[in-house]
C-alpha cells in the first residue's frame, strides 16, 4: 500500500531525492512503481513498454520474475553475507555455471558495479606488471566512444570526453585508441578498403607508448552507450593477434553485452576472440541484484600469486561481493535464460527490429542503423551529406514523443561534446513480435511528429 498519493511522491521526490544525470529544474521524473515482463508503471498508473530495460539495458529477463526474489528471500533468511574472503553456496554454484559459457577462462572474481569489475581488471594489469621482471608494462589501452564507468580510473579510461569534462585530473596511464564506428571512420576511408585501419592502429599506439609500458587493453565488445558500434568481424581478430604480439592482456567490458544481450552468451563470442579477462556486471542477475564480476584465465591469475613475496596476491577486497543472494539471483537469472531459451528470441526479434530499421534509412535525418541482437541504435543527422549530428535537445524531444505515446526508448546522453544523437533500443529478452511492431511503429510516427 502507498504511503502518499502521486503527488505527495512527485513532492518528495522533488525535495529529497538527486537523481542521476540529472539537471535538477524542480520537475520530478517519471516514478517507475511497478513492472511485469516489459511493461512498467508511473507513480499516476500510465504504463509503458520499456524499450531499454530499466533504462541502461540490465532488466535483461523482464521485470516480475517471482522465482529470483523468491530465491533471493530464501538465500537471504538463510545466510545473507559473509565476507568474500570466504566462500558462500550460491557464489561458488554461479561460479561455476558461467565459466561453462566462457571457454578458456576459470577464475570469478566478485564485486557490486561495472564500474568496480573494471576497476578490478586494471589492479590485475598493474600487479601482474609488479610481478615481472622490469615492473613497466602497467598502460592501459581504452577505446575512443567507448564508457568503462564512473569512478574516477574507469572514468579515466572511457573515451567519451563530455562525461569526463570537469572531472580531471584522472589516473595517468590510460591510453585512447581510434574507436571502430564505419559510419564515422576515424581514418575517413571505407570498409572493407580500410583494411580495417581502426583495429591495425593498436599497433601504432603500443609502439608509441613502447610496447614494454603497455599492460592491458579494454574494449566494450559492441560499444553501447557510446553510439550502439559493432566493429566489422575481423575487427578483433586483429586486435588479439596485435595484443598477444605485444603482451598486452585483452580485457572485454561485457557489462552490457554480457549474458545475452547480443544473442551470444558474451558480445566478444561473435568475432572469435579469446580474452585473457572479461568484466560483466548489468545482466548478471538482470539488475534484481547489484552484482558484478571479473573473469580471468588461470594464467593471469596464476600471474598474481607469487607465493615468494608478501604483496604478490590480489590484495583487494569489495565488501558487497559477500552478499550471497546476488549470487543466487544470477543464478536463477541464468537458468531462465536457459529455460526459456531466451538467446534464440534475442537473436530472432533483434533481426526482426533491426530490419524495421534500415526502413527508416531514406528519412532524411536517419543517417546510420546499427546493432546486433537486442542492442540497436539509430543515429540522427541534421544533414546526410555532412552527418552533422541531430542537435540533442532534437534527440530529447524525439524520445519524448515515443514516452508519449507509451514506448521508452534510450538515448546517448552528454558523452560527446555536440554529438549525443544516437536513440537506443534494448527490450528484454522476452521481448514478442507484437512488441517489436509496436516500438517500431511509434518510433516512426514520433519521427514523423519531431522530425518531418
Ligand atoms: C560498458 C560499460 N562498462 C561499465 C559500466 C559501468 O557500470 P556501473 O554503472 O555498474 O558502474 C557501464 C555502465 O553503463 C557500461 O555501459
Amino acid at each position: 500500500m502507498q504511503a502518499k498519493n502521486a503527488s505527495e511522491y512527485m513532492a518528495a521526490d522533488v525535495a529529497n531525492v538527486w537523481h542521476h544525470l540529472t539537471l535538477h529544474k524542480g520537475v520530478a521524473p517519471m516514478i517507475v512503481v511497478e513492472g511485469k515482463g516489459l511493461r512498467v508503471k508511473d507513480v499516476n498508473g500510465k504504463e509503458y513498454l520499456d524499450a531499454t530495460s530499466g533504462g541502461v539495458w540490465c532488466v535483461n529477463v523482464g521485470y516480475g520474475r517471482d522465482r529470483i526474489a523468491d530465491a533471493v528471500c530464501a538465500q537471504m533468511k538463510r545466510m545473507p553475507y559473509y565476507a568474500a574472503t570466504c566462500g558462500n553456496l550460491p557464489t561458488i554454484d554461479f561460479a561455476g555455471k558461467i565459466l561453462g559459457y566462457m571457454p578458456g577462462l576459470s577464475r570469478v572474481y566478485i564485486s557490486n558495479s561495472g564500474s568496480e569489475a573494471n576497476e578490478k581488471a586494471y589492479k590485475m594489469v598493474r600487479l601482474r606488471a609488479y610481478n615481472s621482471a622490469t615492473k613497466a608494462k602497467k598502460k592501459i589501452l581504452y577505446r575512443n566512444r567507448d564508457y568503462h564507468g564512473t569512478t574516477i580510473g574507469a572514468l579515466s579510461s572511457t573515451g567519451q570526453p563530455e562525461r569526463k569534462e570537469c572531472f580531471d585530473p584522472f589516473v595517468p596511464g590510460f591510453v585512447e585508441l581510434p574507436h571502430a564506428c564505419c559510419y564515422r571512420c576515424a581514418f575517413g576511408q571505407s570498409y572493407p578498403d580500410c583494411g580495417v585501419a581502426c583495429a591495425k592502429a593498436v599497433e601504432d599506439v603500443i609502439l608509441k607508448e613502447g610496447p614494454d609500458t603497455v599492460g592491458g587493453a579494454i574494449f566494450e565488445p559492441i560499444t553501447a552507450g557510446g553510439g550502439v558500434i559493432p566493429p566489422v568481424p575481423e575487427y578483433y581478430k586483429i586486435v588479439a593477434d596485435i595484443l598477444k604480439k605485444y603482451g598486452v592482456l585483452l580485457i572485454m567490458d561485457e557489462v552490457v553485452c554480457g549474458m545475452g544481450r547480443t544473442g551470444t552468451m558474451f558480445g566478444y563470442q561473435h568475432y572469435g576472440a579469446e580474452p585473457d579477462i572479461v568484466t560483466m556486471a548489468k545482466g548478471v542477475a538482470s539488475a534484481y541484484m547489484p552484482i558484478s564480476c571479473t573473469v580471468t584465465t588461470e594464467k593471469v591469475f596464476a600471474a598474481l600469486q607469487d607465493p615468494s613475496s608478501t604483496l604478490s596476491y590480489f590484495r583487494d577486497i569489495s565488501t558487497f561481493g559477500g552478499c550471497a543472494a546476488a549470487a543466487t539471483a544470477a543464478l536463477e537469472n541464468v537458468a531462465i535464460i536457459e529455460e526459456e531459451n531466451l538467446l534464440a528470441n534475442v537473436k530472432a526479434i533483434g533481426e526482426h527490429l533491426l530490419e524495421g530499421l534500415k526502413e527508416l534509412l531514406p528519412h532524411p535525418k536517419v543517417g546510420d542503423v546499427r546493432g546486433k541482437g537486442l542492442l540497436l541504435g539509430v543515429e540522427f543527422v541534421e544533414d546526410k551529406g555532412s552527418k552533422a549530428p541531430l542537435p540533442e535537445a532534437k534527440v530529447v524531444e524525439l524520445c519524448g514523443a515515443m514516452a508519449k505515446r507509451g514506448v521508452l526508448v534510450g538515448r546517448t546522453n552528454r558523452s560527446f561534446v555536440g554529438a549525443n544523437n544516437v536513440v537506443n533500443l534494448a527490450p528484454a529478452y522476452v521481448v514478442t513480435r507484437d512488441d517489436a511492431d509496436l516500438i517500431l511503429k511509434v518510433l516512426r510516427e514520433a519521427v514523423a511528429e519531431v522530425l518531418g
